[in-house]
């Protein structure tokens, strides 16, 4: 079975990339993580893609004159290393829209609300203030606009009384751990998952 080819792009901690990165251990799972980009020279993700054996790229938009620049730069690094698909994992810039163009349906992200609900910084804060009793996250293709663009996958979880920013936070993370790779096997085309594993994505 070929594997999609699937390149990360992060910032940070890299607990995302970390779910990807088990999924892909898998030898029945439809994708492989060929390469994974960090602009932060510190995130702690690059450990864990070394760890995997996942090769890693460090490329820090403070080096470029302009947005255009710094994404030709990631652009070519990901043609380069035969990429096919590419999965946005808490990677803290916003894309041109040239870029986006040039991967257009063969780029996705995940976001911690249940979109359309909730775009931009601070979901869980601005989950808490609405009032909501269920919030979540999301998977979805990338367009132009922010966190925008057709929802390939969503987890729902309860907000529950006495809830903050970061127990909310601990609870829509748990549940991103699991979207995450569904959404990539759906992506790359694999079997749809058993109906137990969308189930279990619900009020979890
Ligand atoms: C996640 O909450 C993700 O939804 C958002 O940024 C955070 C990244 O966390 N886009 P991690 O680096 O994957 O741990």
């Amino acid at each position: 079975m070929a594997r999609l080819k699937v390149g990360v792009l992060i910032s940070g901690r890299g607990s995302n990339l970390q779910a990807l990165l088990d999924a892909c251990a898998a030898p029945d799972f439809p994708a492989e993580i060929a390469l994974v980009i960090s602009n932060i020279a510190d995130a702690y993700g690059l450990q864990r893609a070394a760890s995997a054996g996942v090769a890693t790229k460090i490329i820090s938009h403070r080096g470029f004159a302009n947005r255009e620049a710094f994404d030709a730069a990631l652009d070519s690094e990901l043609r380069q290393a035969g990429v096919e698909l590419v999965c946005l994992a808490g990677f803290m810039r916003l894309l041109t829209a040239g870029f986006v163009e040039g991967w257009r349906g063969r780029i996705i992200n995940i976001h911690p609300s249940l979109l359309p609900s909730f775009k931009g910084m601070h979901t869980h804060r601005q989950a808490l203030d609405a009032g909501v009793k269920l919030h979540g996250c999301s998977v979805h293709h990338v367009t132009a606009a922010l966190d925008d663009g057709p929802i390939i996958a969503q987890a729902a979880v309860p907000v529950l009384p006495g809830d903050d920013e970061d127990s909310l936070a601990d609870r829509v993370l748990r549940a991103e751990h699991r979207l995450y790779p569904l959404a990539l096997r759906l992506v790359a085309g694999g079997e749809p998952p058993p109906p137990e594993a969308g189930a279990q994505l619900i009020g979890s």
